[in-house]
């Protein structure tokens, strides 16, 4: 008997650094868990855009100012045209990330005031794996090589290609990066039951299936289907078009940039003169036409760099480009 207790302890001590190298004893995961320290307990491998180490100089902050002003002294300057939110939300576009319809991505923007932008959120951007999917290839080229598993390369494509600017210096964007560490998704983005958290701490399932499960309530890739403009501009993509569907998408979207000439040089607003033109060249084959600037964009105007991105599939849909129609030709 004097023997068995102090052989208990010893097996109970051997039982919890048994636990402990499992590895999943230590995190206790809540809601505001970031998915990655989630998935990494799990044996995720580390992505290639972890920050290890931050250069001087370089900082959160700093990555902030980059990408909501343009530079570390919050002034525009690391493009003359456009700062990175003029095309990307910083904020979550989805009430539930698994569905990526585009009515879902406005009916969210109008619920909690957010522009309807060309681009992908920077929100979560960390949790994907690959970067300008699908046609962006036919835009950019080559180019999209390097930066289509690569987060590093991407926003050095994005600074210089769809920003129109120069490359960040290795301080600025490791600053960039830090930023968007801050902006990476935590488990209650995610539509998991609160009540299956317990499983992802200690339990014995498989740690595989256990990943691939939290990853079926997010994307981990953006993809992106370039459209063309209807063949038959008068009668469009034969859909009718719903007007108060499409206030939502001028305000939010066109006069996003085109507002007292934000980040363009063609100055629109609400009123009935800009309403009219638009509707006026909307069904021509028009330098003014949306369904042309909507579907390839506008080139820069002579000695300006400044240009319109176009919208994809993914992120306006050929019903919501007749709903914009409907409103502008509205009486
Ligand atoms: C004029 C518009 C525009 C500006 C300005 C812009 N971007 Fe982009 N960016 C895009 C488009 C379009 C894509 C294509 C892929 C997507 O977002 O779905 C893209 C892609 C990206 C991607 C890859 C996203 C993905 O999921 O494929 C990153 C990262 C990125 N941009 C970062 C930045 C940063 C950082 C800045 C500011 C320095 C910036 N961008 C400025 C339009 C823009
Ligand atoms: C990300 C910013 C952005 C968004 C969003 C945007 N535009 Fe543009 N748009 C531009 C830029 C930049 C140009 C071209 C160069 C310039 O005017 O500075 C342009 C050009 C145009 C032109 C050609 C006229 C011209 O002088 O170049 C039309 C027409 C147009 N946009 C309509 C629209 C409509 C309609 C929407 C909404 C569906 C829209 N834009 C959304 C930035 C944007």
């Amino acid at each position: 008997m004097k023997k068995f207790i102090p052989f208990s302890v010893f097996l109970g001590i051997i039982w919890c650094c048994l636990a402990m190298t499992d590895g999943r004893a230590g995190l206790v995961v809540n809601g505001e868990t970031p998915v990655w320290e989630v998935l990494n307990e799990l044996g995720e491998p580390s992505p290639n855009h972890l920050v290890t180490i931050l250069p001087e100089k370089a900082s959160v902050e700093v990555g902030r100012k980059i990408v909501h002003f343009g530079s570390a002294k919050a002034v525009r300057q690391q493009s003359a045209h456009f700062v990175c939110t003029s095309c990307h939300n910083t904020e979550k576009e989805f009430a539930d990330l698994r569905n990526t319809d585009p009515q879902k991505r406005l009916d969210y923007a109008v619920e909690n005031g957010l522009p309807f932008l060309p681009a992908s959120p920077l929100y979560g951007v960390v949790n994907r794996s690959s970067f300008y999917n699908g046609d962006y290839e036919k835009k950019y080229g080559d180019l999209v090589i390097p930066a289509r598993n690569d987060l590093r390369a991407a926003i050095q494509l994005c600074a210089v290609e769809c920003s129109q600017g120069r490359e960040l210096k290795n301080w600025e964007l490791e600053s960039v990066l830090s930023y968007l560490w801050t902006l990476e998704l935590k488990m209650n983005d995610l539509k998991i039951p609160a009540t299956d958290y317990v499983k992802f701490t200690g339990s014995s399932e498989d740690a595989t299936e256990l990943i691939a499960e939290i990853k079926s309530y997010y994307v981990t890739d953006s993809p992106a289907h370039f459209v063309a403009p209807p063949e038959d501009r008068e009668a469009g993509y034969g859909l009718a078009g719903n007007a108060a569907n499409g206030e939502h998408i001028y305000k939010l979207s066109c006069l996003h940039c085109h507002e007292d000439q934000r980040y363009s040089f063609f100055d629109l607003n609400d009123g009935k003169l800009s309403r009219k033109l638009l509707a006026k060249h909307f069904p021509k084959h028009s330098y003014y036409s949306a369904y042309q600037m909507i579907r390839y964009g506008a080139p820069s105007h002579p000695g300006k760099r400044a240009y319109m991105p176009q919208f994809t599939a993914e992120k306006m849909s050929n019903q919501q480009v007749e709903d914009l129609r409907a409103y502008l030709t509205k009486k």
